[in-house]
């Protein structure tokens, strides 16, 4: 006999994990909705932060931002987000989309390869063939769709797409509506339409977004968390949500290992350490909080899995040291200094010393 057991999605939508509360703020909500939306701008913001009771936070950081953002995309202009890696960038866009329009799928992910028809739309050949051109052989983008829909368009890594390919948007933009010239029709946008871009501060002057296409975005930048305290509380949230998803037992006191991940990489990332007096070497890659997350959830595993259920200094040690040392030679010696001239003179950080250099 066979046991068939029901497949559990990995990671679910936004819209779905947090269906509950986009409900109850839904029902809540007596505040005036713009047209084609599912909340208020107010309501997407309480979303967004949380109100301390019934909805979680999914952004920690300045509310001004997110009101910046929420607000923009009530007017007529698109939202860009730009930021270094790992400031939420795209964690912020696909829950403003889940918030706004239920719906955070309509996504073209950008490359250097990301073509035309990602952002238009394509032909159905079989059907082309068949019967020539006519409505049924289109096969719409993600962005056709949010326009059919009223729903918003995620764009990620607008400045890696060719800029020819990005100036699909600008009559998409400035327009509402995308002509399909084989059909001598078009499709025009139906309201609760907009389009949130992402793009990385790092990739600067790989394409250039033009002066036209940055005219129909308003810009906010994703800030790297402000203080200590700041990015504990991020990755703490983080690290639980997503063992709660990948049913790894929780440790019950990871705060101090959390708070030494978080203290390392921002020590490296900005070059000095916490107290300001001792400068340090800063290695090559980024050392975002994305990867602070990274490094816990995967020191909680080893916890659970292969230590006594408590997150120790050696669980973190192995991940740090992965996700620091990108070029062997050039980091490698950068890690080493930095334990030798910071982590072995500071106070009950012994533990992780040891560990530190036996992983080395
Ligand atoms: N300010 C923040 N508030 C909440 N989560 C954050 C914040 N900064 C980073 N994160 C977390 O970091 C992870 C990576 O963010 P991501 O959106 O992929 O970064 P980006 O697109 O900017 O490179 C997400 O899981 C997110 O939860
Ligand atoms: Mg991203």
């Amino acid at each position: 006999m066979t046991v068939i057991t029901e497949a559990v999605i990995l990671r679910p939508h936004a819209e779905d994990l947090y269906a509950s509360e986009l409900a109850y703020l839904a029902e809540q909500d007596d505040r005036q909705r713009p047209p084609g939306w599912r909340l208020s701008p107010q309501a997407v913001v309480t979303y967004l932060l949380g109100d301390g009771d019934q909805v979680t936070p999914k952004y920690v950081g300045p509310r001004r931002l997110m009101e910046v953002a929420v607000a923009t995309l009530a007017t007529d202009r698109a939202l860009l987000l730009i930021g270094v890696p790992g400031t939420a960038k795209t964690w912020v866009s696909e829950h403003l989309a889940a918030a706004v329009s239920g719906d955070s799928t309509l996504l073209v992910q950008g490359t250097a390869g990301t073509p035309e028809e990602a952002m238009r739309y394509g032909w159905n050949y079989a059907q082309l063939l068949a019967h020539g051109p006519s409505e049924a052989a289109v096969v719409p983008s993600p962005v056709m769709r949010a326009m059919q829909r009223g729903s918003v368009a995620r764009i990620e890594e607008l400045t890696r797409i060719p800029s020819d390919v990005q100036d699909t948007l600008l009559t998409i933009l400035s327009e509402k509506t995308m002509p399909i010239p084989e059909l001598g029709t078009e499709v025009q946008a139906t309201k609760g339409f907009t389009v949130i871009a992402t793009a990385n501060d790092r990739d600067r002057g790989v394409n250039e977004l033009s002066s036209a296409l940055r005219r129909r975005f308003n810009t906010v930048v994703l800030p790297t968390p402000g203080t200590v305290e700041e990015e504990v509380e991020i990755v703490s949230r983080r690290v639980e949500s997503l063992g709660r998803s990948l049913e790894i037992p929780q440790a019950p006191q990871s705060a101090d290992e959390i708070r030494r991940v978080v203290t390392v990489f921002r020590e490296l990332r900005e070059g000095v350490t916490a107290d300001g007096r001792t400068k340090v070497k800063s290695p090559s890659g980024t050392l975002s909080t994305a990867e602070a997350i990274s490094v816990v959830t995967a020191g909680l595993a080893l916890a659970a899995h292969f230590g006594d259920g408590e997150l120790r200094p050696a669980d973190v040690a192995a991940g740090m040291r992965g996700a620091i040392v990108r070029d062997p030679a050039a980091d490698g010696q950068v890690w080493r200094e930095y334990l030798e001239t910071v982590v072995r003179e500071r106070d009950g950080w012994e533990g992780f010393y040891a560990a530190a250099r036996e992983s080395e």
